[in-house]
This record gives C-alpha cells, sequence and structure tokens, in this order.
C-alpha cells in the first residue's frame, strides 16, 4: 500500500472538518475523492502533507508513519500538491515558479527541468516572462509542472479542472492518465464528478467531513443514489 489513512480527525476550533476518515491508495493506483463545497477535501489534502495538524489519527506513506514529518520532508519522500487554486505566483516569471517545486529537494537537474519543458511546450515558450501572461490551462499545467519538478511518487491535486474550458478539461484528464500511465499515482479531489470517476479505479464520497460511499469507480458512476447527488448537477 502507498498511502494508508487511519481514522484520521481533523478540527478547526469547534469545526469538525474530517471525522474518522479512513482512505488508502495502491501504488500506481488513481483515486478519487468526491464532495461538495465544504466536505472536508483540502483539509483532506492538507493532512497528508502536512499543512494542517490532524487531531487524530495515522498517515502512512509508503511504509513510514509521516505524522510528525515537517511538509519538506515529506515533498523530499515522494508527495506533492497540485493546490486549489493553483497558487500561481504572478510576480515570478514562468521559470521562477517552477522552480519553486524544486525547492524542498536537492537532487534536482537540468535534465529534470528540460523534461518539464517537454512536456509543456506552451510552458517552455513563456519561460522567461511573468506567469501573469498564462491562461487558466496554462497556469494549471505551471501547478502540475511545478508538482512533477519535486519527483512525486503520489501527487495530489486539489480540484483541478475548475475554471477550465470542456476542451481544456480534456486535455487535463488525458495528461493526468498519461502521468499515470507513467508510474505516477494520483488522489484526485474534483467536484467534476463524471471524468473524475473516468480516470480513477476508486472513489470515495464525502459528506460533512465523513466518507458516506466508497468503492470501484465504475460501480460509484452507476450509483443511482450518488448520479441524483452530485451527477445530476
Ligand atoms: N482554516 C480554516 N479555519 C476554519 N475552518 C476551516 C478552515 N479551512 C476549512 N475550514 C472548514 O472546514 C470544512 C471543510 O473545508 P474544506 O476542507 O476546505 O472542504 P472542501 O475542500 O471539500 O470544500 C468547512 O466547513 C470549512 O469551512
Ligand atoms: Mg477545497
Amino acid at each position: 500500500m502507498l498511502l494508508e489513512i487511519d481514522s484520521l480527525d481533523v478540527r478547526y476550533g469547534r469545526n469538525h472538518a474530517l471525522q474518522n476518515l479512513s482512505l488508502q491508495i495502491d501504488h500506481g493506483e488513481i483515486v478519487t475523492v468526491l464532495g461538495a463545497n465544504g466536505a472536508g477535501k483540502s483539509s483532506l489534502l492538507k493532512a497528508i502533507l502536512g499543512m494542517v495538524k490532524p487531531a487524530a489519527g495515522q498517515i502512512r506513506f509508503d511504509g513510514a508513519d509521516v505524522d510528525r514529518w515537517t511538509v519538506p520532508k515529506r515533498v523530499r519522500n515522494g508527495l506533492a500538491l497540485v493546490p486549489e487554486g493553483r497558487q500561481i505566483l504572478t510576480s515570478l516569471t514562468v521559470h521562477e515558479n517552477l522552480l519553486m517545486g524544486a525547492y524542498p529537494r536537492r537532487d534536482v537537474r537540468a535534465a529534470d527541468i528540460d523534461a518539464i519543458y517537454q512536456r509543456f511546450s506552451n510552458l517552455a515558450a513563456r519561460r522567461d516572462m511573468s506567469a501573469s501572461v498564462l491562461s487558466g490551462g496554462e497556469q494549471q499545467m505551471l501547478a502540475i509542472g511545478r508538482a512533477l519538478l519535486s519527483k512525486p511518487v503520489l501527487m495530489m491535486l486539489d480540484e483541478p479542472s475548475l475554471g477550465l474550458s470542456p476542451l481544456l478539461v480534456q486535455e487535463l484528464f488525458s495528461l493526468l492518465q498519461q502521468l499515470n500511465t507513467d508510474g505516477l499515482s494520483l488522489l484526485l479531489v474534483e467536484q467534476n464528478t463524471n471524468m473524475a470517476l473516468k480516470v480513477a479505479s476508486r472513489g470515495y464520497i464525502l459528506e460533512l467531513g465523513r466518507v458516506v460511499l466508497q468503492g470501484p469507480a465504475v460501480a460509484l458512476a452507476a450509483d443511482e443514489q450518488l448520479q441524483s447527488a452530485y451527477l445530476g448537477e
């Protein structure tokens, strides 16, 4: 098992963002976590990366208890997050934004950076421009490129399709499938339930911080209650 979360609780004061949440990801899997605004999806990813400290529960990654590890240590060991809203710094160039992904690591080489530019030719063409010139789709590619530069084993993405046109959403999801084929495991948080269940092998549905449904993506996609609750929009 690549990631094993056992009975995780996250609280903000009296607000219980996650309750007794257990989740597993196998090596090479794409797993999706779905749920409405406020369900606790971002809190889950932040807890895995170490940005919020859980009130209870365990997180094991690649065989190690990571609960006491700092964020940079988790990144060095293979966890990366493409955050909600992309978090591109528009006062920096494309290249400077990309390099931020290498920051926690000491072993990023020029060849690693070249590989990102080869994958994302739009970024290569704009490498010395302000990141403010990028379109929404290009900003999402930059956020993904930045995460890839930390050489993750498990990449977590927080609503990456938000705000993208249907065509760009298609491109994004085929990129995610490609990365997965190349060996990357993915934890994909989405509100685009239909697309997420197409690329994932398994899914978890969160409601108010609890897992209310989980199973193979094909079963969730066929679930009538889920269809009427989330997929009908
Ligand atoms: N920094 C914070 N302080 C207080 N409450 C928060 C904070 N971040 C999130 N919450 C609350 O925790 C719950 C889960 O939020 P979040 O994890 O952002 O959900 P989602 O990503 O599914 O929209 C919500 O009720 C939200 O208002
Ligand atoms: Mg969120």
